[in-house]
């Protein structure tokens, strides 16, 4: 018993619905609500819009250092939960597109992208009652969070969730290619050297197939109440 938890990691795979959950629940306990994937995938853009080549380790390292990626309150009323700036620049829809979530997988495996991208993580995990989510809150971020969530659900049925996703955004999807595109990444998250995705430990894991957002974040209040 450790008392009311502060700091709450999410993990778990590709379209798992961690970020929801993560969302919702940061809104109900009043904490920062904190998506660590973007900043994955804002290197990503950049590496991309520089023209750099994606397997040019070092150079995108470099990359890493000298960008700026911060994450702010929405500006526009369309639905997003923050701003995602690159350089001051707002990049909150340019980073959900198809060739960032071709490449981010590669370019988050790199050992320096991640060196950076985790100490800021954990400056703003040191500074906020958060709810951070990602891959490797629980192993690596956060290993000492108060409570920690690992959500896990079939490959399918993460494709038809990203699909649909993608469909309410007018957008025109293949089924087979969002599946196929979910392997790709899953493979990558969780086979590479540095911090794989996998649950901590000491993570309590649900698994999501048969249940919906508001049965998951149930589960996720009596797990705060009962830490
Ligand atoms: O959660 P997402 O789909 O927005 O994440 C995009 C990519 O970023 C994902 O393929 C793996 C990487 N990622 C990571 O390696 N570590 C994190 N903590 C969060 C995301």
């Amino acid at each position: 018993m450790k008392g009311f938890p502060t700091t709450i990691a999410i993990d778990g795979p590709a379209a798992s619905g961690k970020s929801t959950l993560g969302a919702l629940l940061a809104e109900s306990l009043g904490y920062l609500y904190f998506d660590t994937g973007v900043m994955y995938r804002a290197v990503t853009l950049a590496v991309i819009e520089g023209g750099l080549y994606v397997e040019d380790e070092q150079a995108i390292g470099e990359l890493a250092k000298s960008i700026r990626i911060d994450v702010q309150p929405p500006s526009v009323d369309d639905g997003r939960e923050f701003d995602v700036l690159l350089d001051d620049t707002d990049v909150t829809r340019e980073i959900r597109k198809e060739s960032v979530n071709e490449h981010v997988s590669t370019i988050s495996a790199y050992a320096i992208v991640r060196e950076e991208m985790t100490a800021q993580q954990r400056r703003i995990a040191k500074e906020n009652k958060v709810v951070m989510v990602g891959r490797d809150i629980g192993t690596v971020v956060m290993p000492d969070a108060d409570l920690k969530i690992f959500l896990d659900a079939s490959v399918e049925v993460r494709a038809h969730r990203r699909y649909q996703e993608m469909i309410n955004r007018g957008e025109r999807p293949d089924y087979d290619a969002v599946l196929r595109s979910l392997i790709n990444r899953d493979q990558i998250d969780t086979n590479r050297e540095i911090a794989p995705l996998k649950p901590a430990e000491d993570a309590v894991v649900i698994h999501v197939d048969c249940l919906g957002i508001q049965q998951v974040l149930s589960k996720a209040k009596e797990l705060v109440k009962n830490v």
